[in-house]
């Protein structure tokens, strides 16, 4: 990790650093020899998407948090249908709403011409959401690398496990506790998507905000901003989806805490935030010799079956 990235929140990268071997093989450092530039490739490519697609940072660190819900940081998610394989593009709270697909077979287009055969997609969606979050104003952190691809993908489970925006608080709370993130990950992580317009209408409500995009700003007061002002915003009941309010209910003094002590302290926040993306990018990674380093994200390496004619046009 350059030091760099540790300026906003300095203290807190020194700890995370002189601790990485507490989380399992995986290092900031992992690619240092082999790929030594890493970070910037993934930077690049993403400022340049940033010209035309203003939402693609929130829809690539949402592809890593559902890449990460299900099986695993193990690049899952970026796999397309085969003969064998149910992707798990096609899940419910996926199909129709996550995106940047394009984007991430740009970002390891240029992987692989600067160092062929090295850096997972798994470790690509982990980058990504970092240079995302920082892209917008957000903290840096030093992302833990080693991650490998997974060769299946579970589309069940999928289902199953990623959080509904119709989900109570116990339901949200329960699926984050079945991968080890607690009540404050739930907070602090849940901030990152209304810093960003987003879609609603796969949740079957539709809210147009007047720009002819079908898109709900969900912080009207500082919409492009990463921030603590959701907090403030749930204290004045302005989360628009009922799992966000959730988290400033009567249900969940819990929670409640959380939102007023992020909503007092943007610093606090910001360190809450990196800690609860480092222990969700820790969910179950493969590393060492499982799985593989997939040489195209979409599919596993020894289909070179002409799956491609079963993709969907996904973006
Ligand atoms: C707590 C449970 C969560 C629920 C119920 C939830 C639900 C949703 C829903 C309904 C959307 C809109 C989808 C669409 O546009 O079709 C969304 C977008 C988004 N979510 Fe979440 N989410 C949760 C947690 C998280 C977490 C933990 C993260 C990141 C660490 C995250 C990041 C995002 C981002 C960045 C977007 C915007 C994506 C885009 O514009 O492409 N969400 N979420």
């Amino acid at each position: 990790m350059s030091s760099s990235h540790c300026i906003v929140i300095g203290l807190f990268c020194a700890v995370l650093l002189g601790g990485s071997l507490s989380h399992g093989q995986l290092t900031p450092t992992f690619y240092n020899e082999t790929c030594p530039d890493v970070l910037s490739i993934v930077r690049g490519v993403i400022e340049e998407a940033l010209q035309t697609d203003g939402r693609i940072g929130a829809s690539l660190i949402r592809l890593h948090f559902h890449d990460c819900f299900v099986n695993g940081c193990d690049g899952s998610l970026l796999l397309n249908n085969t003969a064998t394989i149910e992707s798990e593009k096609d899940a419910l709270l996926n199909n129709n709403s996550v995106r940047g697909f394009g984007v991430v077979d740009d970002i390891k287009t240029a992987l692989e011409s600067a160092c062929p055969g090295i850096v997972s997609c798994a470790d690509l969606l982990a980058v990504a959401a970092e240079e995302s979050v920082s892209l917008a104003g957000g903290p840096s952190w030093g992302v833990l690398l080693g991650r490998r691809d997974g060769t299946t993908a579970n589309r069940t489970l999928a289902d199953l496990a990623l959080p509904s925006a119709s989900d109570s608080l116990d339901t949200l709370m329960s699926k984050f506790s079945d991968m080890g993130l607690n009540t404050t990950d739930l907070v602090a992580l849940s901030d990152s998507q209304v810093k960003f317009m987003r879609s609603l209408s796969n949740d079957g409500e539709k809210n147009n905000n007047g720009n002819g995009t079908g898109l709900a700003d969900l912080d009207p007061t500082t919409p492009d901003a990463f921030d603590n002002n959701y907090f403030s915003n749930l204290q004045v009941h302005k989360g628009l989806l009922q799992s966000d309010q959730e988290l400033f209910s009567t249900d969940g003094p819990d929670t409640v805490y959380i939102v007023n002590s992020f909503s007092g302290d943007q610093s606090a926040f910001f360190a809450s935030f990196v800690e609860s993306m480092i222990k969700m990018g820790n969910i179950g990674p493969l590393t060492g010799v499982e799985g593989e380093i997939r040489l195209n994200c979409g599919r596993v390496n020894e289909d070179v079956s002409g799956s491609d004619a079963l993709l969907h046009s996904y973006i």
